[in-house]
């Protein structure tokens, strides 16, 4: 399953999630984690080296993007899903706060188009504002704690062009409850957050996957409600 990890890579990462939880540096540790990696993807949990199913399965439904269609990847990792997009025909700029991830997405795709970038989200350039007709989130807001998820949101949104869509693909809980983390799955609630933004949840596919642990996954698009 693709979202299945071995136990002792489990603890490392809620190991490694918590001490820069408490350090209050809570995206402090992937940058380790990549270098560490030392090029092997096995290190790395959510690094599959292939485009992620449900946004492989959400492409192949969907018409050639726009000409000179722009879309952006937040938190791109290795680079799989950045590289599907840009095959399937968007100008695609992908970012991630770890240089070693990016290196790694520069040395794994090297006549690539995709624009890769070291960029933090809390710290983003202020010209990609509503800039972009697709914005894909995967997996990223759910690797942060539910105590920065508005700040989150607030980052993401805005980067959602006047007709554009935003694609996101996360883990959910049912309701409100804190969890343990990480991933820290997302409420209702929290998703819901985009609306502040003028974004409408538009189309929802969800998913149930595991064997050990059943997890809830979801693929939501939003769109402005006056798109
Ligand atoms: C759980 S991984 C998901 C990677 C990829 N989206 C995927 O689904 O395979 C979270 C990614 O977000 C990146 N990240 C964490 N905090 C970030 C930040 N503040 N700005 C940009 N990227 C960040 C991490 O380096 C990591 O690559």
């Amino acid at each position: 399953m693709f979202e299945e990890q071995p136990p002792s890579l489990q603890n490392r990462i809620k190991s490694l999630a918590t001490e820069a939880q408490v350090q209050n540096r809570p995206y402090s540790w992937f940058e380790p984690l990549y270098a560490q990696a030392n090029g092997n993807a096995e290190q790395v949990p959510w690094a599959k080296s292939t485009t992620h199913p449900y946004l492989q399965a959400w492409l192949s439904e969907q018409p050639q993007p726009p000409a000179n269609g722009k879309a952006i990847v937040i938190g791109c990792g290795l680079g799989d899903d950045a590289e599907a997009l840009q095959v399937h025909g968007y100008q695609v700029t992908a970012f991630d706060v770890s240089p070693t991830a990016i290196a790694w997405c520069q040395q794994r795709f090297p006549h690539s188009e995709v624009d890769y970038q070291v960029a933090d989200l809390f710290h983003l350039d202020p010209s990609w504002n509503q800039a972009f007709n697709l914005v894909y989130e995967c997996r990223n807001i759910q690797a942060l704690p539910i105590s920065l998820r508005k700040q989150v949101v607030g980052e993401i949104a805005p980067l959602v062009a006047k007709a554009g869509q935003l694609l996101v693909i996360t883990r959910i809980r049912p309701d409100e409850r804190d969890c343990e983390g990480p991933p820290w799955p997302l409420s209702p609630l929290e998703l819901a957050e985009f609306a502040a933004y003028g974004l409408v949840e538009t189309d929802r596919a969800t998913f149930v996957e595991g064997e050990t642990v059943t997890v809830q996954q979801t693929r939501i698009i939003y769109q402005y409600a006056e798109g």
